[in-house]
Order: C-alpha cells, then sequence, then structure tokens
C-alpha cells in the first residue's frame, strides 16, 4: 500500500499491513491449513503451537500475568459486548453506577445504554476539562458509592487525548472500582502495560495496529475471567455433553473462544506485534508526537481552518475547513489522494463536548512522513475553489 499513490491519514480507522503480515497468513492458508485444538497430526498440532504461541506474545506485548489472561475474540466491539454482557450484567445491581465519557466510541457506550435498560444501571458521565480531556478532579467530581465500574478509552479515537490511566486506576481501585480500557486506539500507538496501570479488563483490535481485520483481544485479570460466563458456546470450549443435559465446560482461555477462531487472524496478529515490537512503542509514540506537531505548526497557519483539538497528545487530530461540509473537504482531499475520515466517527455524542456534529479527522501512524503532510497543507491552503473540484 506505501507504493500506491495514496496519502494515508485514516489509521484510526484502520491500518496498513507489513508484509510479514500478509505471508503469514497465505502460508496459514497455503502451507499448513489445519484447524486449531482438534487435530492429533502434526500439522495441527503445528497450528496449535503457533496460536498458542501467538497467545503469549500478546501476553508479552500488554504485560499480562498469564496467558490464560487473553481471549482471541473479533475485534474491540466484540470484547466490549463480552466484558459487559458476560461479566457485568451478573456483577452489577440495579442502581450501580458505571462511568463513561461523552468521547467515547460506539463499542464503549452502546452495550453500557443496553445493560441500563435491560438490568437497571445507571450510566454517568465524566465531566471533561476545556481541552475535552479526563482530569482525576473531574472523575472524583462524579464518583459515588454506588460507582463500580469506570470504563473509558486510552487514548480517545476524535479527541485523540491519552487519558490519564495510572492516576485513575490508584484512585478508583482505592474504592473497589473496577477498570475497563477501550484500547482501540491506545494499544497500537502507545505502550501498554495492564499491571503497571492494574487494569482489570482491555478491549484491543489487531487490523488498528498493522494486523489482520476480523481479530482481537480481550485481556481481563483471571479472577474475573473465572467468574465471567461463555460469550459464545459450541465446538472447542466445551469437555463433554450429555443426553441428561450435564456440560462441562473447558478452562480458561478457551472456554471462550467457541468455535473455529480466526486462525490467520490470530497468526498474522503475532508478526504484527513483533513488528512493532520490534521498533519499540516508546519510540512509535515520540515519531507520531513529532508529525503531530508539525502537523498542528503547519495547519494554525491556514486561516479558515479550525483545529478542534489542539493540546491533545497522540496522532488524531480533528478539524473543519470554516464553512466546508466536513464530507465535503473529505471529498476534496480525496481528488489529490488524501484519506481522512469525515462525519461523526462512530463517536456521536462528541458533538455535545465540541459543538460540532461533523469534522475531518486525520489519524497518523508510523510510516506516514513529513512529506505527506506537506502536500496535505499545500492542498488545504488551496482550498478556495473547492466545489470547483468536487462538483
Ligand atoms: N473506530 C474506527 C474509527 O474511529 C473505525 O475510525
Amino acid at each position: 500500500m506505501l507504493n500506491k499513490d495514496y496519502i494515508y491519514f485514516d489509521n484510526g480507522a484502520t491500518t496498513f499491513k507489513p508484509k510479514k503480515v500478509v505471508d503469514k497468513q497465505v502460508s496459514y492458508y497455503t502451507e499448513y491449513t489445519a484447524n486449531a485444538h482438534r487435530g492429533d497430526y502434526d500439522l495441527s498440532h503445528k497450528v496449535d503451537m503457533e496460536y498458542e504461541g501467538t497467545r503469549e506474545v500478546v501476553r508479552r506485548f500488554i504485560n499480562a500475568r498469564s496467558k490464560d489472561e487473553i481471549i482471541f475474540t473479533s475485534g474491540t466491539t466484540e470484547s466490549m459486548n463480552m466484558i459487559v454482557f458476560s461479566f457485568m450484567k451478573y456483577y452489577l445491581q440495579m442502581g450501580d453506577e458505571v462511568l463513561i465519557t461523552k468521547t467515547e466510541h460506539a463499542s464503549n457506550v452502546l452495550p453500557w445504554f443496553e445493560l441500563e435498560k435491560e438490568i437497571g444501571i445507571k450510566v454517568n458521565f465524566i465531566p471533561l476539562d476545556e481541552d475535552k480531556k479526563v482530569t482525576l478532579d473531574n472523575l472524583k467530581s462524579v464518583v459515588s458509592e454506588k460507582t463500580k465500574v469506570v470504563s473509558i478509552a486510552g487514548i480517545t479515537n476524535v479527541i485523540g487525548d491519552i487519558r490519564p490511566i495510572t492516576e485513575i486506576s490508584k484512585y478508583i481501585h482505592s474504592l473497589d472500582i473496577l477498570l475497563v480500557i477501550d484500547g482501540a486506539q491506545s494499544v497500537p500507538h502507545i505502550k501498554t502495560d495492564v499491571i503497571k496501570d492494574n487494569v482489570d479488563f482491555l478491549a484491543f483490535s489487531g487490523h488498528k495496529m498493522l494486523g489482520p481485520t476480523g481479530v482481537g483481544v480481550l485481556y481481563a485479570k483471571k479472577k474475573y475471567l473465572e467468574l465471567m460466563k461463555p460469550f459464545k458456546y459450541g465446538g472447542g470450549m466445551n469437555n463433554y455433553f450429555e443426553s441428561n443435559k450435564e456440560v462441562e465446560y473447558k478452562c480458561i482461555p478457551l472456554r471462550f473462544e467457541a468455535g473455529t477462531q480466526n486462525i490467520a487472524g490470530v497468526l498474522g496478529l503475532k508478526e504484527a506485534i513483533l513488528y512493532l515490537e520490534n521498533i519499540g512503542m516508546d519510540k512509535i509514540h515520540e515519531y507520531e508526537k513529532d508529525l503531530r506537531n508539525y502537523l498542528i505548526e503547519k495547519m494554525r497557519d491556514i486561516p479558515n481552518i479550525t483545529i478542534y483539538n489542539e493540546n491533545s497528545e497522540s496522532g488524531i487530530v480533528v478539524f473543519n475547513i470554516n464553512k466546508i461540509f466536513a464530507e465535503d473537504a473529505s471529498k476534496y482531499l480525496n481528488h489529490y489522494h488524501i484519506c481522512v475520515r469525515a462525519g461523526n466517527h462512530c463517536s456521536k455524542m462528541v458533538k455535545d463536548e465540541i459543538e460540532v456534529k461533523n469534522t475531518c479527522r486525520i489519524s497518523l501512524y508510523l510510516y506516514n512522513i513529513k512529506e505527506e503532510i506537506d502536500k496535505l497543507i499545500e492542498v488545504l491552503k488551496n482550498s478556495k475553489n473547492i466545489y470547483d473540484i468536487i462538483l
């Protein structure tokens, strides 16, 4: 993809794949196709080894205590739904409060709204500061004795603020409140350490971190996974079942991986993680920060641009060309093969915070370069005749 004529600034939506990630999946399909955890022959054994090897690589990557705490899912959305409907539905009681923010992605909002309808919990919002960030003081202002869970993104997908997870975690755990992290936008970009941050549940996707689509991870502390109900029932997750309805399920993590998994995706995810580890997450973050600063500095010089998240820390920059509908601006950029996302970015409550419904979003990643930013700036500077170009 890097050899094609695109300037790709939509990495929050999905990312390009290194050749090693693609090759790994192709070789699984062409050289050693077999199911995992089912065969007693060498081919299947090799798949088992690689599949379980990936679990260990994921464990190391997020610094979990045990590889049993790593569940493969189809992505962040499925992981969040598992947390809410297989654990929280039974852990929480009517009247318990869950705190989220209005800048969360739909995956960290709608499952909670549904649970509110189903069992009568109350979803409340943490107020944000003038930069639309969560601060410890703002969080403290809404925590009550009924608060049982704080569920927030590590980095939000529109504002792009990096949440102070370590200090939030310390404070809420002193009150026995659980911490759920939507890591879709943070795990690909900054070092994740679930032990250091004492994270109870974490969800993330492979495709936003150079990996394949359709594969993701649910991490949860072992003590919670032991209490969690299976999200799906079927083959691969049970030890036996009898006609008298007696059933025994497998131990974690396989209890949560019913049906044939996205094996090629899991193997590809391993290659993506090795690729990121080889560069180093701290280096990736520093590089993205440098790109972001460069971009913001140049955008500030363009008079008809409004930036909505100047003081955020990640590679996400949201803006509008003044008086131009965001989708039109995106179509204009597309004319120059510049890919940005426009709209509400699946975070439909952000409008309550920034008072604008639709924005253009640039989301940078490790393969973006300053020359691409220069081209974007040049195109934005010449945006007077936008409707001549897109109509
Ligand atoms: N959640 C992805 C995004 O923010 C699709 O673009």
